[in-house]
């Protein structure tokens, strides 16, 4: 049975760029702080009247043009994201609607967090390999910024907005595509970073927006902690089930959360910082569009070629994490 290839990656970045300067009028920080600490200098920002599947819908034409895809060769959609246009109906629903693809496919959102797009291709392999469906647009998308307390240093320098799509296809040769990967979830560590209202649990309302409950609360340094050790222990086990050593993957693509984690994670793995794709300096952290974001970005700078061991690795809330080997 074919494995799940990526066929053509996307991606879009709102035209806005909030820079570290900016912030340092909004808040008490520094561009010195955020640089140091996080490697951010800058992230976009969605414009008022853009959501989550606006930006799918712009990242997923040029995946479609790579993929040589028509609209009506999507068989399913899946959108990765914790900031979905609506609860419902699903963004899949709306970027269906709005790429014009075949009325009758299905089109689902999963909610991950930062391992979303990890999650997702996981899902479109086995829909690939069992054959329910041939070709999956999975995207990973997020706009952040409508759930960033502005007036919290120590989370709204960390986040931006953004989307990246994978055209995913059965693979067009047997040694290539998803090779390895693994998932995993600890809900009994949720609280560590949510998004407390706006659910059933806390429906909206004036007390909930008063207390600022809408907005992202995390415990940064134990996320931090936990980061670095899921995403090390994630990519060991996937390189352990395709048998690579670390010296063969040509290019690892983790999720970009903090610099730090991603240098701490390179060491564990033994993977250098040069065959890491480093955006978070010009992205901050998108979430479940991080990874997608990266790879197109070391597609369209050549970075990757046919046969290429590939390694994605994500960390996010819930908490959830994991990891995928795909040989491009
Ligand atoms: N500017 C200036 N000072 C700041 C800022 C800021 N923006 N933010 C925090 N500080 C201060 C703190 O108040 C603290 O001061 P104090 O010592 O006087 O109390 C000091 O800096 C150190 O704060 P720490 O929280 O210890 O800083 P740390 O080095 O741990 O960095 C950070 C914080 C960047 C949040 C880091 O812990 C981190 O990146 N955590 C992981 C985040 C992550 O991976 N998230 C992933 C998932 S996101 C998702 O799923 C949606």
């Amino acid at each position: 049975m074919a494995r799940a290839w990526i066929a053509g990656t996307g991606a879009y970045l709102p035209a806005k760029v909030l820079t570290n300067f900016d912030l340092e009028k909004m808040v008490d920080t520094s561009d010195e702080w955020i640089t140091q600490r996080t490697g951010i200098k800058e992230r976009h920002i969605a414009a008022e009247d853009e959501a989550v599947s606006d930006l799918v819908i712009k990242a997923a034409r040029p995946a479609l043009e790579m993929a040589g895809a028509a609209p009506q060769d999507i068989d399913a959609v899946i959108i990765c994201t914790i900031t979905p246009d609506n609860s419902f109906p699903s963004t899949a629903c709306l970027v269906q609607k709005g790429l014009g693809l075949r009325p009758g496919i299905p089109a689902f959102d999963i909610s991950a967090a930062c391992s979303g797009f990890v999650y997702g291709l996981i899902i479109a392999d086995s829909l690939i390999r069992t054959g329910a469906v041939k070709c999956v647009l999975l995207a990973g998308a997020e706009i952040l910024s409508r759930i960033t307390n502005w007036t919290d240093r120590n989370t709204c320098v960390l986040f931006g907005d953004g989307a990246g799509v994978a055209i995913v296809a059965p693979s067009p040769d047997p040694s290539r595509g998803l090779v390895a990967s693994c998932w995993h979830a600890d809900g009994s560590l949720g609280d560590l970073l949510i998004q407390p209202a706006g659910g059933s649990r806390l429906p909206a309302s004036a007390e909930t927006v008063a207390a600022g409950l809408h907005t992202i609360h995390m415990s940064g340094n134990e996320v931090f902690k936990h980061a670095v050790r899921a995403m090390s222990q994630a990519a060991e086990t996937v390189l352990n089930q395709a048998r690579i050593p670390p010296e063969e993957v040509k290019l690892f693509v983790p999720h970009q959360a903090n610099i730090r984690i991603l240098e701490a994670t390179c060491q564990r793995t033994r993977i250098p910082l040069e065959r890491t794709v480093l955006a978070i300096d010009r992205i901050g952290n998108t979430s479940a569009a991080t990874i997608p974001i990266g790879l197109d970005m070391a597609v369209r700078e050549g970075r990757i070629s046919a046969g290429d061991a590939v390694l994605l690795d994500a960390f996010g809330g819930g908490f959830t994490w994991g990891a995928a080997l795909v040989r491009w």
